[in-house]
C-alpha cells in the first residue's frame, strides 16, 4: 500500500517562533533573546498583567459553566475592543454600521478579514508592504488571494518610509483590490505612518475604491491606546468599508489564550450584520467559535473601572520601558563608537526595528555570542535589558568589524 505520508518533507522551522525553540535549547547562561515578539521585564520575565491576574481570580469565582459561548465570541469582549480600537464616540459606531467577531488571536483575525475578502472578490490582490510581518503573506494565500507588494520602508540607506514609492505603487492597484496596513508599531520595522500620510492614504484608498484592511496588534505599545488609533479611526471615517484585525496578545499580554477579533466597518447596519455572519459562517468551517477564556478576561478589563485603569498604567509602564530601551541602546552603541548611527532606533516605535545587518553578522551573533535575532535583521526591544546591554553592544560591534 503506498503512503500518503511519503510526499511529506518536514518542513523548516517557523522564521520567528522557530527561533524561540532554539533559544529555549541554547545552553548558554549569557544568551539574549530578541526574537518573537514577547514583552520582558527588567528581569527577563513575562509576567501575567496584573489586571488579567485580578480578572481571573474575579473569573475563577463567577463562571459557572464551560458549555459553548456565542459564534461571534463573548458581547462584552466584542463592545470592548470595537470601542478600543475605533474610540466610542466614532460616527461609524453612532452610525451602528460595525460589528465585531472574537478570534484565536490576531492571526486568526487576519485569516478570517483574508477569507471575508476571497469570499466577497476571489479576483482580489492584498497589497502588503515590503516589509511586512513574515506570517501575513501565508495567512493571506492561505485564503487563495493574490498578493502583490507596495514599497515601505528603506532599510539599507535612508531608514525612512518610502512613501512617494508607496503611493505610486498603490495607485496601480484596482478596485476591489485590498490594502493591508499595520495600524501602529509597524512590525517588523518600527516605522508608522505619520498623520499627514495616513490622510494621504486615506484619500488614495477612498478615490481608487479600495478596501483597508488594518491589522492592529500593538495597540498602546507605540504613543498611546488613542494615538496609536489614529489611523484605523480615519481610514473608518473617510472610507465607507474598512477591516481590522486587532489582537490582544501585545497590550493584555494574553499571548497563549488566543484573543482577538475581526471588525467590519460597513455602509450600514444591514451589510455589517452580512459580514458579520459571513465571518462567524467561516469560523464556523474552521473551528466553529474562538476560545473564551482570554475574551472574557480582556472583556473584563475593559469594562470594569478600577481593572481598566490598573491594565491602563501597567500598559504605560510597558510602552515607556521599551522607549527607554530603545534610547539605552542606542546610546550605547555610540559610546562605543559604532560605525553606524542607530538613532534612527530611537525614532521608531513599538517592539521592533531592523539592526541592518547582514545574515552572516545575524549568524554569527548566534553562534558565537548566543544573541537571537530574526533572519531579517529584526530586533524586538524588549528582549533588551539593562542588565545585558552592554554585551549587546559590544557583541554587535565586533560582529559588525
Ligand atoms: C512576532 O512577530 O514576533 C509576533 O507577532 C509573534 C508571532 O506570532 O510571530
Amino acid at each position: 500500500m503506498t503512503s500518503m505520508f511519503n510526499s511529506l518533507e518536514t518542513l523548516p522551522p517557523d522564521p520567528i517562533l522557530g527561533l524561540t525553540a532554539a533559544f529555549k535549547q541554547d545552553p548558554r547562561s549569557h544568551k539574549i533573546d530578541l526574537g518573537v515578539g514577547v514583552y520582558k521585564d527588567a528581569q527577563g520575565a513575562t509576567p501575567v498583567v496584573r489586571a488579567i491576574k485580578e480578572a481571573e481570580k474575579q473569573l475563577f469565582g463567577l463562571e459557572d459553566t464551560k458549555s459553548y459561548i456565542s459564534q461571534v465570541g463573548v458581547e462584552s469582549f466584542n463592545t470592548g475592543i470595537t470601542e478600543l480600537v475605533l474610540g466610542a464616540g466614532h460616527a461609524a459606531l453612532k452610525d451602528n454600521r460595525v460589528r465585531a467577531v472574537m478570534t484565536p488571536g490576531g492571526t486568526g483575525a487576519l485569516r478570517l478579514c483574508s477569507e471575508l475578502i476571497a469570499k466577497m472578490n476571489p479576483e482580489a490582490t492584498v497589497w502588503v508592504g515590503d516589509p511586512t510581518w513574515a506570517n501575513h503573506i501565508p495567512v493571506i494565500k492561505g485564503a487563495g488571494l493574490a498578493i502583490t507588494t507596495y514599497p515601505y520602508y528603506d532599510q539599507k540607506v535612508s531608514t525612512n518610509i518610502l512613501f512617494d514609492a508607496m503611493m505610486a505603487s498603490l495607485e496601480t492597484a484596482k478596485a476591489g483590490d485590498a490594502v493591508l496596513l499595520h495600524g501602529c508599531c509597524h512590525n517588523p520595522c518600527g516605522a508608522d505612518l505619520s498623520r499627514e500620510q495616513w490622510q494621504q492614504v486615506a484619500e488614495l484608498i477612498g478615490r481608487k475604491g479600495l478596501l483597508p484592511f488594518i491589522d492592529i496588534a500593538y495597540q498602546g505599545f507605540g504613543e498611546g491606546l488613542e494615538e496609536d488609533a489614529y489611523g484605523v479611526r480615519l481610514m473608518a471615517d473617510k472610507v465607507p468599508e474598512v477591516i481590522v484585525a486587532s489582537s490582544c496578545s501585545k497590550n493584555f499580554g494574553l499571548y497563549r489564550e488566543r484573543t482577538g477579533a475581526v471588525l467590519v466597518i460597513a455602509r450600514n447596519e444591514d451589510k455589517a450584520v452580512a459580514a458579520q455572519s459571513h465571518v462567524a459562517h467561516i469560523a464556523r468551517a474552521i473551528y466553529s467559535m474562538p476560545p473564551a477564556h482570554g475574551g472574557y478576561l480582556a472583556g473584563m478589563v475593559m469594562a470594569d473601572q478600577t481593572l481598566r485603569v490598573q491594565w491602563e498604567q501597567e500598559l504605560t509602564e510597558m510602552r515607556n520601558r521599551m522607549n527607554d530601551l530603545r534610547s539605552l541602546f542606542v546610546r550605547k552603541m555610540s559610546e562605543k563608537g559604532s560605525p553606524v548611527d542607530f538613532s534612527f532606533i530611537e525614532k521608531q516605535f513599538g517592539m521592533f526595528s531592523f539592526l541592518g545587518i547582514s545574515p552572516e553578522q545575524i549568524k554569527r551573533l548566534r553562534d558565537d555570542y548566543a544573541i537571537y535575532i530574526v533572519g531579517s535583521s529584526r530586533i524586538n526591544v524588549a528582549g533588551i535589558s539593562e542588565a545585558s546591554v552592554d554585551y549587546l553592544a559590544d557583541s554587535l560591534l565586533a560582529v559588525m568589524k
